[in-house]
């Protein structure tokens, strides 16, 4: 262990543990660029330059590992005037849109050079990658925005392991490729989207939220995600009730910051026009138990003809009240007409552990058969 001290606030770390993760458990933030908590530190953006008595130079913090007795400033007026130049080389190379970026609100760049004051470059601006790539359903790149900060291409290499994309060419023909600059589908992209996640500035958004809203606009909400027992948690960002894209947070007990591509991308059922609100029951049934006037009758769009049928062709809506009445009276007729192993029950890796402990439990003690099964294990 080794103690060090940053603005005045001493810390216990362990061995190896760097300048900027002693500030952050000290509650200190340093700015940043290139440098993300789950990723290794690459030491690209020299933003989060800091002091050290007794050195002359100013250190990445990031990359600086801490010793025993360091004592560390991450404030100071060099501190400031170093990281304005940053910035200022930064926004050299970038197109200040923030009035019409959809990243505007969220965007570190747009942060940093708000905090440092910094409106416009000192220098020629000349913005050297152009590159607007739409070639997924999933996310837009557009290399204008682009600081090559890395943290994509680390994402991809270190905690996905698919390797789709490389920093490739140098100085201004510097851009992040894929093999070859090929599209994202010809490449090994499993579509997580986790360098859209970590990705500081617009280089990286998903398409379902292009022009939709401005971040401010949105409302959040976290859930966790419905697609498989692991139970990511998701937060969607919503305007006017409407997701309009999905992304993980630091602090996700299960997942961190990562989801999987159906997690970050398959939501778009739950406001879907054709989405179920209400129970069913089978027209034929319905008519017989009067609920419906209209018998049924082969629809012309039934599966026998060439066109899928329309759900109200097949199915009346009904309250749940009615729906479970008849689910009740047709379990119970089958045990007692075939016994309670005539019936089996699957449930569902949607629901919770609590759901499916009570699934069970109705199976084994309220219908009084062991012919269960779980989807997750199909
Ligand atoms: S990416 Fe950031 S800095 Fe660049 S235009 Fe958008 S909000 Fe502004
Ligand atoms: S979506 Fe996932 S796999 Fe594809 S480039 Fe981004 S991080 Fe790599
Ligand atoms: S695309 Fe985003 S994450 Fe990747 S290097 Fe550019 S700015 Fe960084
Ligand atoms: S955050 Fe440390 S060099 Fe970029």
């Amino acid at each position: 262990m080794v103690t060090v001290t940053i603005d005045g606030k001493s810390i216990q770390v362990e061995t190896g543990t760097t300048v900027m993760e002693a500030a952050r458990d000290l509650g200190i933030e340093i700015p940043h660029l290139c440098y993300h908590p789950e990723l290794s530190a690459s030491g690209g953006c020299r933003l989060c330059i800091v002091e050290v008595e007794g050195r002359a130079g100013l250190e990445p913090s990031c990359q600086l590992a801490c010793a025993d007795g360091q004592v560390v400033r991450t404030q100071s007026k060099r501190l400031s005037q170093m990281r304005r130049e940053v910035i200022d080389l930064f926004v050299s190379d970038h197109p200040l849109d923030c009035v019409i970026c959809d990243k505007a609100g969220a965007c570190l760049l747009q942060k940093y050079a708000y905090e440092y004051g910094v409106s416009e470059t000192s220098y020629d601006l000349e913005v050297s990658r152009s590159l607007f790539q739409d070639d997924n359903p999933f996310f837009l790149r557009d290399h204008k925005y682009c600081i090559l900060c890395g943290r994509c291409v680390r994402v991809c290499n270190e905690v996905i392991g698919a390797d789709a994309i490389e920093l490739a060419g140098r100085g201004f023909e510097s851009h992040v490729a894929t093999p070859f600059d090929g599209p994202m589908i010809d490449s090994s992209c499993i579509f997580c989207g986790s360098c859209v996640q970590v990705c500081p500035t617009a280089a990286l958004m998903p398409v379902s939220r292009r022009g939709k809203g401005r971040e401010w606009d949105l409302d959040r909400i976290k859930t966790i995600c419905g697609y498989c027992g692991v139970g990511c948690q998701v937060e969607y960002a919503l305007k006017d009730s409407r997701i309009l894209y999905a992304q993980a947070t630091p602090d996700a007990p299960v997942n961190g910051e990562f989801l999987c591509t159906k997690g970050r991308y398959g939501w778009d059922f739950a406001t879907h026009p054709e989405r179920l609100t209400t129970p069913m029951i089978r027209r034929d049934m319905a008519y017989e138990l009067g609920l419906t006037d209209e018998p049924w009758h082969l629809p012309d769009a039934s599966p026998l003809a060439v066109q899928q049928p329309k759900i109200e062709d097949s199915f009346v809506p009904v309250g749940w009240d009615t729906a479970l009445d008849l689910v009740a009276q047709k379990l119970a007729d089958t045990v007692k007409e075939n016994g309670p192993d005539s019936i089996m029950g699957l449930a569902s890796a949607r629901c919770t552990n609590e759901e499916n402990y009570v699934f069970q439990k109705f199976m084994r003690a309220g219908i009084g058969t062991n012919n269960l099964d779980h989807c997750a294990r199909l």
